[in-house]
């Protein structure tokens, strides 16, 4: 627990936003609850976190934050299940990957406890905010940014975390995704912050993204950074492929996010004894798989769009489309994982906080 001195103050909204929301419609991430946690580190230390009404804040021009993108963030759910409890999804990873991200950006790591408190005080008190309806939650977003001053190009000596949420529905309004196989953009490098969940990985990918959108593409797949001959990653998700009945995902690395659905697949997949391979794979191996009538499935696996198959992929001036399975392994899993999070399942994996 955060000790007394460090007691989370809690100042309330006088007017809740609340009945303006149209629950039954919610868009990703772009409706706010009422409040947000905020809490600074100045002198060496973090500060007592505080609870304030959700609301813009003040920066300096010359915040580090602005200039050379020291930020991380993480993206979580709160779910509610038919009885109105309220459930997270594996928060103490969220938590650890924070930590992992912001030192590789020389941004000081958070005690658990500022996470963990803060995070529980805040839905605690923003509980009315998660929807129920399938499909739906409260986007949970963690960041911690540079907000001490100067141009001087260094770490900064101030930070702020902060916790705000957003009731959300899907994260794909369409089902289904239409993705582009880049090999001209790169996302992540060896030695560079591509593991990391740095606001900056995001930032490079809206350009190749647009050009995808503009040729008809929804999102971009992910090669490696050399010679663009392996699968790494897709959009800002992971990225599984299905080869006849054999599940792959290439291994996590300096280049590749370790999304905590990813590994949940997995270990569903090794406890439902669905045969699964992590090693590198290579974009020639997915396109002959797709000539010859064996690559049977591709999906981004992340918190906020959980388990999305995609329909086809583009690679070279060729569009490949996937087949239509009644029984895939993309809606095993997301059952599985839904299941987990709200609270409809007995067994957990010990996941159900
Ligand atoms: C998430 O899946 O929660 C993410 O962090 C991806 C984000 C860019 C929406």
């Amino acid at each position: 627990m955060i000790g007394t001195a460090q007691k989370i103050a809690i100042e309330k909204t006088k007017t809740s936003k609340i009945t303006s929301v149209d629950f039954d419609n919610l868009p990703f991430g772009s409706v706010f609850s009422d409040h947000m946690l905020v809490c600074d580190y100045r002198n060496g230390a973090w500060e007592a976190p505080k609870i304030m009404p959700y609301q813009p804040i003040s920066l300096d021009p010359s915040a580090k934050i602005f200039h050379y993108g020291q930020s991380v963030f993480e993206g979580m759910k709160a779910y509610r299940d038919k009885d109105h409890n309220i459930w997270l999804f594996r928060p103490e990873d969220n938590y650890k990957r924070l930590n992992v991200s912001s030192k590789r950006m020389a941004m000081p790591e958070l005690p658990k406890e500022y996470f963990m408190e803060g995070l529980k005080t805040l839905l605690q008190l923003d509980r009315d905010w998660i929807p129920q309806s399938e499909g739906s939650s409260l986007y949970v977003r963690p960041f911690i940014f540079a907000s001490g001053r100067g141009f001087h190009a260094s770490p900064a000596d101030e930070y702020k975390f902060i916790i705000a949420t957003a009731p959300s529905g899907a994260y794909f309004s369409s089902g289904k995704v239409k993705v582009l196989i880049e090999e001209t953009y790169s996302r992540a490098a060896n030695g560079g912050v591509g593991f990391a969940k740095a606001g900056g990985n995001y930032a490079g990918q809206f350009y190749p993204t647009q050009l995808a959108v503009e040729k008809g593409y929804q999102q971009v797949i992910w090669t490696d950074d050399n010679a663009h001959e392996y699968i790494e990653e897709a959009g800002a998700m992971n990225i599984f492929v299905r080869i006849k009945d054999t599940l792959v995902t290439g291994p996590v690395s300096d280049r590749i996010l370790d999304g905590i659905t990813r590994k949940s697949i997995l270990e569903i997949a090794r406890e439902e004894g669905i045969p699964a391979e992590v090693r590198k794979l290579k974009v020639n191996e997915v396109v002959e798989a797709a000539k010859n009538g064996t690559l049977k499935e591709m999906f981004g696996a992340g918190t906020a769009a959980v388990v999305s198959p995609i329909a086809a992929f583009g690679y070279r001036g060729s569009d490949y489309d996937l087949p239509q399975l009644e029984k895939s392994y993309a809606s095993r899993f997301k059952k599985r994982i839904t299941d987990i999070q709200y609270n409809r399942s007995e067994d957990s994996f010990g996941w159900r906080f």
